[in-house]
């Protein structure tokens, strides 16, 4: 039993393998906070109560909401921090109240309606505490699902308007987590469409922070994970809590810190661009965030997030290893024709690729970047006799066929564009703005989707498709909707990714043996909702070297190598590209491989050393998906892009533990007369065992590499080294 409750003592304990949670009813009604960390802790003591505090005449001045550690804090009750839910009530004021009714403890857990959510788990409970508001007749059910093997503990709540007046949530945020302290460092993923996840941590300062996204998108700008780490939390020591949230659309990670000197965390929709109105009878479910908390530095916690989206979030992978691909898009951009899609696909397969993937170009009048979103026909003009009999003729020698999308869009130049010219998202009296010259399709009108299935399936339905990539290229400006109705613009976001769910599921029913690849201009929607409704994510857009070596390690601090699809791609100097090749492809293994070049254009020599590096990706593609990853160098901490980690086999990854360990390194600049050593500690390695580098055909104890190896950074500059140590 992970869940239990102390009837006596009125307090609930959900325990993890390594972690402990515990909250309390207090005067029948209240519910606080009292610990999260380390199992097995003791229990910090309440909060110091200060004056200027509102406290109920009923319990008197003892217990105040304005200095306790609260479970849900709630706007207007005299926790003046910042809230994880305001309600407007038909009164028209935003007090909000609800106190504690009734609790339940059920086996596995509920799905959510409408959202992806993590799956049950071995030990999966849920506690589910049911919370009343008489004045608006609303309850308030907030669950707490536990993960125990996982070390992960998730957070969502559902509001049933019970009561005979409509209501409006006007913030909504599914984790409230109050910490004693505030001695923390924030680590935060920030970036740009070609600069995803850059590594931030700063100090956490007394008063409000946020990181968010109000771009309709989780987005390339901030990314919905957050951790907060002591100050001296480093990959192997520290108190490490981190936060992550199951959803695509806007987030806010809110972090307050009290003059008093705890630390308030609320993760969830927020309260900007999104809002949400209840009519009597109606229910709202948000969005599940999830928590994590490792005693052992920033490493365990990648680990558990790992193991977590492994096992709980990513739906499935339709085949037995994944797909190496050759994409057309850096190769050809628009530029695609049958020939050249059956040449490369004749070619692909020759050097051990398994898939050619049509990008953007195949459909309606897509010729470029401005005409043809939302007409999901193949152009009769580049596929004379249709869809299926092209694929048929690509997969005749043997390669798979993988094609691409972008749903939720439309040009207005495009059939659909003039046929329905109101299925836009848009502000009513406003004008329209575009990006990459398109549009977003309005997702909260049910029609919409419904059209774009019945649209897909007769384009895809008796084609031979093996993946499909999935892209979403702008940003939601006017975020209205014009089949809501005034009173429920607010709503507009929210709901158009309840489409976009529905039209996820549906593609994942009616092609089950489809494997779907997520993207977003490159990395623009890498959260944790997408992951569950796709197998793989594009990374970035930018696949040069210099850049990836950042992109990669921050994408790997919070999601696991299983969903980072890595390509090697075209522009690489000429003078200098086996060079490049190997240095982009040691880059590229630490994820899934890929590649996308133009491989008509490539002298056979460049295309032997491609087939020897799938060779050598296959005997250790296991490892990297399913090993444990622990990192030695980030390359946000030297100024040359050094970055050096280990994945070691794990029985997931079909071996004993340690039996494999592949070592990586990757200098994006030489030592340049430096004298740079580094001493990459195994810790893994099995100190009883010896190993041999089957790369070198050295052999080290497992002591030796537990101790170290020792690395003298050379002067070549875009240069990388394998180690492969194989338990003798
Ligand atoms: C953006 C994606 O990230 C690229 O890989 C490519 O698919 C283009 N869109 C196509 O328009």
């Amino acid at each position: 039993m992970s869940i239990r409750f102390d009837s006596e003592g009125k307090i609930f304990v959900i325990e993890t393998a390594n972690t402990e949670y515990a909250m309390k009813i207090e005067h029948d009604r209240f519910l606080t906070h009292l610990f999260y960390g380390k199992k097995g802790s003791e229990y910090p003591g309440k909060a110091r109560y200060r004056s200027f505090s509102p406290y109920y005449q009923d319990i008197g001045e003892g217990f105040s909401l304005t200095d306790d550690y609260n479970e849900f804090a709630m706007f207007g009750s005299g926790d003046f921090r910042c809230t994880a839910l305001k309600l407007r009530n038909s009164n028209g004021n935003c007090c909000t109240c609800f106190y504690y009714d009734s609790h339940e403890i059920i086996t596995g857990r509920e799905a959510i309606k409408g959202i992806p959510c993590a799956r049950a788990q071995e030990g999966t409970e849920t506690l589910v505490i049911h919370m009343v508001d008489n004045l608006t007749g609303c309850k308030l059910n907030l669950f707490y699902t536990v993960f125990p093997k996982h070390d992960i503990i998730s957070r969502y709540f559902t509001l049933e308007n019970n009561g005979t007046e409509s209501v409006k949530i006007e913030k909504a945020m599914s984790i409230c987590l109050d910490l004693p302290h505030h001695d923390f460092d924030m680590i935060s993923l920030y970036g740009a469409h070609m600069e995803e996840r850059n590594v931030q941590r700063t100090p956490v300062m007394i008063g409000n922070q946020r990181i968010m996204s109000r771009r309709g998108a989780s987005s390339h700008q901030f990314n919905p994970f957050m951790a907060l780490v002591s100050k001296n939390a480093n990959e192997t020591e520290g108190d490490v809590y981190a936060f992550n949230f199951v959803f695509s659309g806007n987030f806010l990670d809110e972090v307050e810190v009290d003059p008093n000197g705890a630390t308030r965390v609320l993760i969830g929709l927020g309260e900007e661009n999104f809002g949400y109105k209840l009519e009597a009878g109606e229910s709202f479910s948000s969005p599940e965030a999830i928590m994590t908390y490792s005693a052992d530095g920033l490493g365990r916690m990648s680990r558990n997030m790992h193991k977590f989206v492994r096992d709980a979030i990513v739906p499935r992978d339709p085949f037995k290893q994944r797909p190496v691909v050759l994409n057309t898009w850096e190769a050809c951009y628009f530029d695609i024709d049958e020939k050249v899609l059956i040449d490369f696909g004749n070619e692909a397969i020759k050097y051990g690729m398994d898939m050619v993937v049509m990008d953007d170009g195949w459909f309606g009048k897509r010729l470029n970047d401005r005409a043809g979103l939302g007409d999901w026909y193949a152009n009769p003009d580049r596929f004379p006799n249709g869809l299926a009999d092209f694929v048929d003729r690509v997969k005749k020698s043997g390669i798979k066929f993988g094609i691409w999308i972008e749903p939720e869009m439309i040009n207005p130049d495009s059939d659909l564009y003039r046929a329905h010219p109101d299925w836009c998202i848009s502000c009513e009296g406003r004008e329209r703005s575009l990006s990459r010259s398109q549009l977003l399709l309005d997702f909260a009108n049910p029609e919409v989707v419904e059209y774009l299935k019945q649209s897909f399936k007769k384009t895809f339905d008796g084609v031979a498709i093996d993946y499909i990539k999935w892209d979403f290229n702008r940003h939601i400006s006017e975020p209205g909707s014009p089949y809501l109705p005034a009173d429920r613009q607010d709503e507009a976001i929210f709901r158009f990714y309840l489409g976009v769910y529905d039209l996820f599921n549906w593609f994942m029913e009616t092609y089950p043996d489809v494997m779907i690849e997520n993207c977003s201009g490159g990395g623009g929607r890498y959260d944790l909702a997408m992951m569950a409704v796709s197998t793989q994510i594009w990374t970035s857009d930018n696949t040069a070297a210099r850049h990836r070596v950042h992109i990669q390690y921050g994408s790997l601090l919070a999601y696991p190598s299983y969903v980072m699809s890595c390509h090697v791609s075209n522009p690489m100097v000429l003078d200098d590209y086996m060079n490049l090749l190997d240095y982009k492809f040691k880059i590229a293994i630490a994820g899934m491989l890929g590649y996308e070049l133009h491989i008509l254009k490539m002298q056979d020599d460049v295309k032997n050393e491609i087939k020897k590096q799938i060779e050598f990706y296959r005997s250790v593609e296991q490892l990297i998906k399913y090993g444990d990853l622990y990192r030695l160098v980030s390359p946000f901490e030297n100024k040359k892009g050094i970055s050096s980690y280990y994945y070691v086999s794990t029985e997931e990854s079909g071996e004993g533990y340690a039996d494999r360990i592949l070592l990586t390194h990757l200098q994006n600049e030489g030592a340049r007369g430096e004298n740079i050593v580094y001493n990459f500690k195994i810790s893994e390695a099995d100190s009883n065992a010896t190993y041999k580098d089957s790369l070198t055909g050295k052999e080290y104890t497992g002591k030796q590499l537990n101790e170290g190896i020792e690395y003298v950074v050379s002067d070549k500059d875009m240069y990388g080294e394998l180690w492969l140590f194989e338990r003798v």
